[in-house]
């Protein structure tokens, strides 16, 4: 995939949790001309989030090229090519320190929100808005629960934590950050509609390319989309959010 393609399906990603980001910002009160910093910010898709609320953004991720594709020509933001292991930033330099769908590509998790908590400021929040749990997926019917076990194994294999959103409590009290709030984003289903459904098969589509022949991915697209409109699926995957006090 080219950056394009990449920054499109973060965007359609983002799209899912605006308004919990939005929330989130809110109970950890962000307030304009605050500096936030994400870590893992790939392709910027959360950046005018940030920026409409006034908050002065700082970037970091450890791909060169997405940290260039997310500073466009004029653009007031600041992005760190550098490892979430290791945050090149003195100890309480921002307001708050956030991340996106970041935890379950890492090995120590654990690692980089210490990192976080330590680069963010004392009384302020560490958010993690987003670590979904691909291990309590309901997929229904059998077709989906079918391209959801290869998609599992497909993403294992990729290195995903699939159990990661059910730590993210245990993860967020270990690190002594206080008064941590954990919840789940909520889900409503609109009418099935062929551009929703092309939209999310590009992704899925990806995750499997690496296990399953592009014939059985055809053929399991075919039957997914029918199913799919005449309004019978369901797909769920429990993304859990969480949040903490320095
Ligand atoms: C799934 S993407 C999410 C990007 C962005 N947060 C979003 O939601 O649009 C995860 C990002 O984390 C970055 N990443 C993974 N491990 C990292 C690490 N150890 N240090 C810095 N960035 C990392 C990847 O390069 C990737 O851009």
């Amino acid at each position: 995939m080219n950056i394009h393609t990449w920054h499109s399906r973060y965007v359609l990603q983002a799209l899912w949790t605006e308004k919990l980001r939005q929330f989130l910002l809110t109970k950890a009160n962000a307030q304009p001309g605050e500096q936030i910093l994400e870590v893992g910010s790939g392709t910027g898709a959360l950046f005018p989030g940030f920026e409409s609320r006034g908050l002065r953004v700082v970037g970091l991720d450890y791909k060169p090229k997405r940290c260039l594709y997310s500073l466009p020509f004029n653009s007031q933001r600041t992005v760190i090519c550098g490892n979430a292991y290791d945050i090149p930033a003195a100890d309480h330099s921002f307001d708050l320190s956030v991340c996106h769908y970041l935890l379950l590509w890492l090995k120590e998790p654990e690692r980089a929100l210490a990192e976080m908590a330590r680069v963010t400021k004392p009384g302020r929040h560490v958010i993690a808005f987003a670590e979904p749990d691909y291990q309590s997926r309901i997929d229904y019917p059998e077709i989906f629960q079918e391209i959801g076990e290869v998609q599992n194994r497909s993403l294992e294999f990729q290195g995903v934590d699939l159990s990661i959103g059910r730590r993210m409590g245990a993860m967020f009290r270990g690190l002594g950050l206080r008064n941590v709030n954990v919840g789940l984003l909520a889900g409503e289903w609109k009418e099935p509609s062929p551009a929703v459904f092309d939209a999310e098969w590009d992704m899925i589509a990806y995750d499997l390319g690496g296990l399953v022949p592009v014939d059985e991915i055809l053929a399991f697209k075919l039957k997914a989309r029918e199913t799919w409109l005449s309004g019978r699926a369901t797909v769920f995957i429990p993304t859990f959010y969480a949040y903490g006090m320095v």
